[in-house]
């Protein structure tokens, strides 16, 4: 079953949906005109999301301002059942069911593309993917769309260097009010919470160690300082390596950080960050966490390979027991520890990034001289974000 039709489910998606429309008021004032003048009216737009509260009031926004709106997830684990089934409920198409398997997840993207979508917006770039390996036969010309993550803004990249970008695509992660509060705050904040919801472990005098100290590590780093950890960093950047130095945590590599951490959270976009050397070297109950967009940065084949075997002794957690005779706990089978199950980030950071992804969207619609590449959301858009976040909080500043 993929399109869930459950009144109950319904019920209590759509309440957890109001609950966060009443935090974001950002989306709702820089859609408000868009709204008026059905901007998006004859279009529809295809959407691979976290399928949860906060995206779900960004597809009921684009609808409408006059949308037909198709959505999956991008990532088999953070799906809420309730808000699928609230959507299905209020017309909007959706192909998404919380543990699908690799499968039925790319057959759920498959089934958005068949819907042949004018706009798209990706969170990691599987949809615009699967929408370049398509048949001629089932190709569909495709206006624009937007990007919401460092991960998918990286295969982008790479797409554009080959001159295999499809259509014009906005760089939403890169925006300051998307990047800036998303990615820091956001990661940090809710990373912190499924960790200690999950494990029901304290934190305050546990080592963590963060691989990596970009826009999210660095979140993650002070969040956990907050609470009391020891907090180390690993990094290959020189300049990252210093802010986190400077930023009061010690810098070591990984295979010095391994065997004093109690926590590891990985959040770099990289792979392999933590591997069979670290995960010997580790102490016995040691919790791996990943908060990166991909399931690569704990190496799972590794991790395996050493292991006796291995059980679930707690939701979401899997206890690895080693030829050494130590435990390994891995947390969300190592994909986004924040949005396994959880409710990701928290809603008023959340409202930032959506309107810009609003105002993404509206861009390419309003500029149909934009050509094949990846274009900044421009500095006037991200103020218009800033402002109207400052105004919710009745925050003034000087001219
Ligand atoms: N969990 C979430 O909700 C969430 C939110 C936003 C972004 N992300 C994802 O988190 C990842 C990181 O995003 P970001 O915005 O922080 O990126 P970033 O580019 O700002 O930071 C990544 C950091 O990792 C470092 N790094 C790379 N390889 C490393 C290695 N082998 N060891 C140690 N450090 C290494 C880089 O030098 C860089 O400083 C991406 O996959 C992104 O898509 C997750």
């Amino acid at each position: 079953m993929s399109i869930i039709k459950d009144p109950t489910l319904a019920k209590s998606g759509k309440s957890k949906i109001k609950w966060v429309k009443n935090h974001m008021p950002v989306l709702a004032k820089v859609s408000k005109e868009s709204i008026e003048r059905q901007i998006f009216h004859g279009l529809k737009i295809g959407m691979s999301i976290h399928l949860e509260a906060k995206t779900a009031q960004l597809a009921l926004t684009l609808r409408k301002a006059g949308a037909k709106v198709f959505a999956t997830g991008c990532n088999p684990l953070s799906t809420q059942d309730d808000i699928a089934a609230a959507l299905v409920d209020e017309g909007i198409g959706i192909f998404a069911i919380n543990g699908i398997d690799d499968r039925g997840y790319h057959e759920h993207i498959y089934q958005v593309l068949k819907n042949r979508p004018n706009l798209i917006i990706d969170d990691g770039g599987d949809l615009l993917q699967t929408y370049i390996s398509l048949n001629p036969n089932e190709k569909f010309p495709l206006i624009g769309g937007c990007e919401e993550t460092t991960t998918g803004i990286h295969r982008l990249r790479e797409l554009e260097s080959s001159n295999h970008l499809p259509c014009p695509m906005m760089n939403i992660n890169d925006a300051n009010c998307k990047h800036l509060f998303d990615n820091h705050h956001g990661t940090g904040q809710s990373s912190l919470t499924e960790i200690m919801k999950m494990t029901n472990i304290e934190i305050a005098g546990k080592t963590f160690v963060v691989g990596g100290y970009g826009n999210c590590g660095s979140g993650i780093a002070k969040r956990a300082r907050g609470m009391g950890a020891i907090v180390v960093v690993t990094e290959v950047d020189p300049v990252k390596a210093l802010r986190a130095n400077m930023d009061g945590f010690q810098v070591l590599p990984m295979k010095d950080a391994a065997p004093l951490g109690d926590f590891f959270v990985t959040a770099t976009g990289a792979p392999n960050i933590i591997r069979k050397t670290h995960f010997k070297q580790m102490k016995n109950g040691a919790f791996l966490a990943n908060a990166g967009h991909f399931i690569v940065e704990i190496n799972l084949d590794d991790l395996k390979s050493i292991a006796k075997h291995h059980a679930s002794l707690r939701p979401n957690i899997d206890t690895f027991f080693l030829e050494n005779g130590k435990k390994l706990h891995l947390l969300a089978e190592g994909r986004l520890v924040n949005l396994a199950n959880g409710d990701g980030h928290p809603a008023d950071i959340m409202d930032m990034s959506f309107a810009l992804q609003f105002l993404g969207l509206k861009y390419i619609v309003e500029h149909p001289e934009l050509t094949a590449k990846l274009y900044d959301i421009p500095h006037k858009l991200d103020n218009l974000v800033a402002h109207a976040k400052l105004e919710s909080l009745g925050l003034r500043i000087d001219n």
